[in-house]
């Protein structure tokens, strides 16, 4: 299959990095959310990132322009009839994503393929409420989307081969490196990941440490990019929370148990850096 056209539902943080990554691609895309100014605000953070790489003299002006035509802003799940490729991004709730999946299998053309960027929750679930199961995909992008190299591909139990062969070559395309995985809760990025976060947030509460010793340990003694606390508020105390709780239901294991002081942070409303304040403040 030719695409040509991909919609991107969910213009936050991962939607609006995918959508920058596919527009670069030369991919004309759809960028959805529920309000305009949600899409507004992804169009905005898109437009800084490449203002950002001509100001580092990576990107010539007129390129910028160009992948700027390409994104087309959509508040209405209908636009999906134009689409050859759909990538959801959404919050991580299965009664959303189900709902979205739902409406995307009646509007899109039988050729669509539709892709989930879940972190965690299970690709053959979401697929099943589908009647094209066989096109239903997980394609998981790692934040920030346009820095970082993986997406991790994970086929439900139906997914066929030319789909997966299909969102393999679209992710190369993007300029990112494929990872085949099974559909298992947390696939491999977050059953290894968040455990380890996890464990850190545990050494806060038992005061084996402060949040700063820890994230130095890791950084300086593992080479990690950023600390374990840093980087759960990079991605939200509430995600990490929510995928611990994925990944202690899924397993059915007491070690995958979110530490008392994350659920205490979240219901804080201590989300990490996007609510100002997480294992550390900011402005
Ligand atoms: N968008 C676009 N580009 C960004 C960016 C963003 N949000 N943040 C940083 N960059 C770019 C910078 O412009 C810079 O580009 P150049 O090299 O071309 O100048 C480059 O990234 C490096 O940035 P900085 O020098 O400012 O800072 P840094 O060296 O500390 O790198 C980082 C920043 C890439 C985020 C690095 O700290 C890192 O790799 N952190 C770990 C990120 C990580 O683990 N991500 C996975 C999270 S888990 C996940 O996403 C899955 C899930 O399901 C929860």
């Amino acid at each position: 299959m030719n695409v040509q056209t991909m919609m991107v539902i969910g213009a936050g943080q991962m939607g609006s990095g995918i959508a920058q990554v596919a527009a670069q691609a030369g991919f004309r895309v759809y960028l959805n959310d529920i309000k305009q100014e949600f899409v507004d605000r992804g169009l905005a953070a898109i437009a800084k990132n490449l203002s950002r790489s001509v100001e580092k003299g990576a990107l010539s002006e007129e390129d910028k322009q160009t992948v700027l035509s390409r994104l087309v802003s959509s508040t209405d799940l209908a636009d999906g009839k134009e689409a050859d490729f759909v990538i959801e991004a959404v919050t991580e709730n299965m009664a959303v994503k189900t709902q979205i999946f739902t409406k995307l299998d009646e509007v899109c053309p039988p050729h669509t393929v539709l892709a989930s960027n879940t972190s965690s929750l299970p690709i053959t679930e979401i697929a099943a409420v589908t009647k094209r199961p066989e096109k239903v995909i997980g394609m998981h992008f790692m934040n920030p989307v346009p820095v970082m190299k993986l997406v991790e591909i994970i086929r439900g139990l139906q997914t066929a081969d030319e789909v997966y062969q299909l969102t393999e070559d679209l992710s190369k395309q993007m300029k990112k490196v494929p990872v085949s995985v099974n559909d298992f809760p947390g696939f491999v990025s977050n059953r290894v990941l968040m455990p380890m976060i996890n464990e850190a947030i545990y050494c806060v509460y038992e005061g084996v440490a402060t949040p700063e010793a820890i994230d130095e340990v890791m950084k300086l003694g593992m080479n990690h990019p950023m600390g374990p606390l840093t980087l759960a508020d990079f991605i939200g105390l509430d995600t990490c929370l929510y995928i611990m709780e994925v990944l202690h239901e899924g397993f059915g294991d007491s070690k995958y148990r979110p530490c008392p002081l994350l659920r205490k942070y979240v219901k804080a409303g201590w989300l990490g850096k996007k609510s100002g304040r997480g294992f550390y403040t900011y402005n």
